[in-house]
């Protein structure tokens, strides 16, 4: 049973739509707020019992570290983190009109990948006192190179096909301490990053990202998955 979970990039989008969702099940959120004009007020208004806000950068060690340390005070484990975060910096410029002394790769990979990087790293003593042990990293189908159809987007794509290879990573690592980690496609959601036109509303994803959650989960099992569950290619 998760009693516990924190989500980064909680002020809107998916990661709000997260906290809504785990609220809703009784379970304890700790919000990552990088935003400080945020709505989390508001969802802290709805469920007080339930929401700790936490201040957090995740492209900063003393602003991941301090996260933790402020998690700490409130309870002694975590059951569940889910790196949500996440910036897609780039249009979809050809090849021949890309700037290459401006294309934001490091500034995506901060975000994307490094940032997932350091949130394990410091809350892994309260994860590893939790009961389910399981890390979220929110990946997306622009990290498969098996299912690859972009011709640009190369920050972005990159960026989470680096934190495909880190959840393997993570999962081999982990494995022997009974920890399960997943990387996660949300699908095509219509929040700022995905915009207007994309598939689905970000509270379907949370829900389906929720359920696989609340699962019990083997070491062995995939780590690369839609939000219904199916998995995906590398
Ligand atoms: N939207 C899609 O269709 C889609 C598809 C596949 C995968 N994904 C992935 O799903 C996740 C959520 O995406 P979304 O669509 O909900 O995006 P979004 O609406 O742009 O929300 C991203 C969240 O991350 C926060 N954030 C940005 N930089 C941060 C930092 N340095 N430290 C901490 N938080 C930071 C943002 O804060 P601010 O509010 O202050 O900007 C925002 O709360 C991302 O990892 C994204 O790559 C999205």
């Amino acid at each position: 049973m998760i009693k516990t979970v924190f989500i980064s990039g909680a002020d809107k989008g998916l990661g709000f739509s997260l906290a809504q969702r785990f609220l809703q099940a009784g379970i304890h959120v700790f919000a990552g707020q990088y935003d400080p004009d945020s709505g989390l007020p508001g969802l802290a208004e709805s469920f007080p019992q339930g929401l700790t806000v936490i201040p957090l950068d995740v492209t900063q060690m003393d602003s991941v570290s301090r996260a933790a340390s402020q998690v700490a005070e409130f309870v002694p484990a975590l059951d569940v983190l889910i790196n949500n975060a996440g910036v897609m910096l780039e249009t979809r410029t050809p090849l021949p009109e890309l700037d290459l002394t401006r294309l934001p790769v490091l500034e995506t990979l901060e975000v994307n990948t490094l940032g997932p990087l350091r949130m394990v790293q410091q809350f892994l003593p309260l994860l590893e006192k939790g009961g389910r042990k399981l890390i979220i990293n929110i990946s997306s189908e622009a990290g498969s190179i098996g299912n690859c159809w972009r011709e640009s987007e190369f920050a972005y794509s990159m960026s989470k096909a680096a934190l495909n290879m880190q959840s393997k990573i993570l999962q081999n690592y982990l494995k022997p301490r009974g920890f399960k980690i997943l990387a996660l496609h949300p699908g095509w959601m219509r929040t700022d990053m995905g915009g207007t036109e994309a598939d689905i509303h970000p509270d379907e994803a949370a829900d389906g990202i929720f359920r696989l959650a609340d699962r019990d989960w083997m070491p062995d099992d995939e780590i690369y998955l839609d939000y219904h569950g199916q998995p995906l290619p590398w």
